[in-house]
């Protein structure tokens, strides 16, 4: 398997990370994972944006431009003739003597990127899957697209235990996302998912979604919701770059609707499969 480092392709056995890597010690670092569909990458400027912003907003600085990261994310894709799956790409603040504070002088962040098959996950999106509600016990930037996921691991290894696909996260009561996804619920027709802000991530499928949704008039309010107002649901689903769509039918012991995908959430995949079609 060939994969990014740097500026090199190189076969995965011979990549090397050195133990003083500061995404390694720290988690001091940032990713994006992005899907590819019959060899196209979906939505990459999107995601490259994302990668940007995190990086700015951990004062990170790129090693290479958008562009030039581009082209090497889509000669990755050639190289490794993926067809349906996803690209990792991952940058951190680079390798020095282990110190919290930033290297001084400066390192070169160091950039790795692979590819993988995936397949969509067909059979979770047309049955609906479980959920667990977990407290979300994370920073406060969790706009941020970090390396550092040892609250998002805890929680998803949560849902794995209790048979459920995914945790969704709260706080105090409201709802804030998944463990790797955003949330979203239908009340009376109208789509609810939380805003934009520093306590969720702004998943690049969430606003897909919101962008479809207006697309189909569909009515999308950006505010917070409780627990409560989630078991109340008439339909609720998560999405993510790997998970697309998928409708959550339970959550803990409550059956959400009528226990199967509702009929907003299956216009909207619909919808979802036309664009990547
Ligand atoms: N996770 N919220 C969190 C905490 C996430 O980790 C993710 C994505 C999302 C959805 O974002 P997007 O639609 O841009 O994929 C929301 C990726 C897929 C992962 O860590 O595997």
């Amino acid at each position: 398997d060939i994969i990014l480092l740097n500026e090199s392709y190189v076969p995965r056995q011979e990549a090397k990370i050195d133990i003083e890597d500061r995404g390694y010690q720290f988690g001091d670092g940032i990713y994006e994972v992005i899907r590819v569909y019959g060899g196209r990458v979906f939505l990459l400027s999107e995601h490259l944006q994302r990668l940007k912003r995190s990086a700015d907003e951990i004062q990170l600085a790129l090693p290479l431009s958008l562009d030039e990261l581009k082209q090497r994310l889509l000669e990755l894709t050639d190289r490794t003739k993926l067809d349906e799956g996803i690209i990792y790409v991952q940058l951190t603040r680079g390798v020095a003597p282990r110190y919290h504070g930033f290297p001084d002088p400066a390192v070169k962040a160091q950039l790795v990127a692979y590819t993988k098959p995936m397949d969509r996950p067909l059979t979770q999106q047309q049955q609906g899957v479980k959920a667990v509600l977990v407290n979300d016990i994370r920073w406060l930037r969790c706009d941020i697209k970090t390396v550092n996921l040892l609250p998002n691991v805890l929680a998803k290894q949560k849902a794995t235990e209790n048979g459920a696909f995914e945790a969704i996260q709260h706080r105090n009561g409201t709802v804030t996302e998944g463990s790797s996804s955003n949330v979203f619920m239908v009340k009376k027709g109208v789509l609810h998912t939380h805003p934009p802000n520093n306590l969720i991530l702004n998943g690049i499928t969430r606003q897909y979604v919101i962008q479809l949704c207006s697309e189909l008039n569909l009515r999308v309010h950006e505010q917070t919701f409780s627990v409560n107002d989630l078991l109340q649901a008439d339909e609720v689903f998560i999405t993510s770059t790997t998970s697309e769509i998928i409708p959550v039918i339970q959550i803990d012991k409550d059956t959400i609707g009528e226990g199967r995908p509702g009929p907003i959430t299956q216009q909207l995949q619909q919808a979802f499969d036309q664009r990547i079609a």
